[in-house]
């Protein structure tokens, strides 16, 4: 998009010229599902699917807000000094809870706002949608207040309000990849101590294939829950032992060492998972960077498997997608993106390979599930950045 039209929407929708355009992204993670909340390393990159917004400041302390992903809904508004959480107001508890954060902060936010906006991120299909427009939101806010705010620091607030105000208990990642995304760029992130670099993605005539399931994601906030808390409870069990602050700082052989501590099969299989998912993460990293790109394909598919069998978040939509594009000429790996029970899946495939993949992989999912998944090959592009 598309800047012209939503300038024109702007003026039909608040009469005014909007002033300025900001722009977030979506995201892939390559590698590294479900350790954000572990102390693991993840692998995301950000691409050039994303949110926009046109924005105006206001003389007052009012914002008004207004999607046109969801104009049946028409305008919010709010005043600045009285932020709360309101079910009923739907996509902008995103903004508000990323505003309301910076002023717990310490911030001063009286410059108030109007705000159209407008995303191509398919909808609720693990792409981080919500973490776009969180950090957008954060951006804006800080621009028009004159606050600077390094982007990490508005990465964590945009993460703190996904978690206290909206209440999904989620970990740093998205936020962390729509703000800091580069072009062409993945990024390597310990979580734990929020170091990172960035990691050309060169495929070499390969391109990455998303595969979105159109499955919807229903039970995916206390699904994701309950698997961060085992993970809670793997740690807790394995400090007994020997105490470390993160489950990833332990390695395989100790927990395998320690398998009579678990009673309950299901969390020792997510400690496994976790434990082997940032060993093969710090392994897919190293081999991109000497483009063993075979090597890299395959910690792709053992990914998968692992959050198949040892962590059940896949399911048979996302089964189908990758077992479908294992079998297809030209692709090196596929794995479920995010945090699945639905949503997208990844694969890199062999440029010429991608139309023949595409139809391939999208007649055996018709076949098996009953509808239809969309394709749409990955552009790694910015982060969040005012246009
Ligand atoms: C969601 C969360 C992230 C991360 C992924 C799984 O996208 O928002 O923090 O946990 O799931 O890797």
């Amino acid at each position: 998009m598309k800047t012209d039209q939503m300038k024109k929407e702007f003026k039909s929708v608040f009469n005014l010229e909007s002033t300025e355009s900001y722009f977030t992204p979506g995201r892939i993670n390559l590698i590294g599902e479900h350790i954000d909340y572990s102390g693991g390393h993840v692998f995301p990159a950000a691409i050039t699917f994303g949110t926009y917004a046109e924005v105006k400041k206001r003389d007052d302390n009012k914002i008004r807000l207004y999607s046109m992903n969801f104009e049946d809904l028409g305008i919010f508004e709010f005043s600045l000094d009285n932020l709360v959480y309101d079910v009923n107001d739907n996509w902008t508890n995103y903004v508000k809870g990323v505003v309301k954060m910076i002023q717990d902060a310490g911030h001063e936010t009286s410059t108030g706002f109007d705000a159209l906006f407008y995303g191509n991120i398919p909808n609720g299909a693990g792409l981080s949608s919500s973490a776009s427009l969180e950090v957008l939101s954060g951006l804006i806010v800080s621009t028009l207040n004159e606050l600077d705010l390094d982007m990490m620091e508005i990465v964590k607030l945009s993460q703190k309000a996904e978690n206290q105000f909206v209440g999904v208990n989620c970990g740093i990642m998205d936020q962390f990849a729509v703000g800091m995304g580069k072009e062409s760029q993945a990024m390597l992130l310990n979580t734990n101590t929020l170091e990172f670099e960035y990691v050309p993605i060169n495929l070499a005539g390969h391109s990455i294939v998303i595969m979105n399931t159109n499955k919807q994601r229903g039970l995916v906030d206390s699904a994701y829950n309950e698997r961060r808390s085992q993970c809670e409870t793997a740690l807790e069990l394995l400090q007994t032992i020997e105490s470390k602050p993160y489950l990833c700082d332990y390695d395989l052989d100790f927990l395998l060492e320690n398998k009579d501590l678990f009673e309950d099969e299901l969390v020792f299989k997510r400690a496994h998972h976790a434990i082997s998912e940032n060993v093969r993460t710090l392994k897919a990293a190293d081999v991109l960077k000497q483009n063993n790109l075979k090597a890299f394909g395959e910690l792709m598919n053992q990914s998968h498997i692992s959050l198949r069998d040892d962590y059940d978040v896949t399911g048979k939509e996302l089964d189908c997608v990758v077992s479908s594009a294992w079998k297809q000429e030209g692709v090196l790996g596929a794995r479920v993106t995010g945090a699945g029970f639905g949503g997208c899946a990844l694969a890199i495939v062999k440029d010429e390979n991608v139309q023949s993949f595409i139809d391939a992989v999208g007649k055996d999912y018709l076949e098996e599930i009953g509808y239809s998944a969309d394709f749409y090959v990955a552009s790694v592009g910015d982060g969040a950045k005012k246009l």
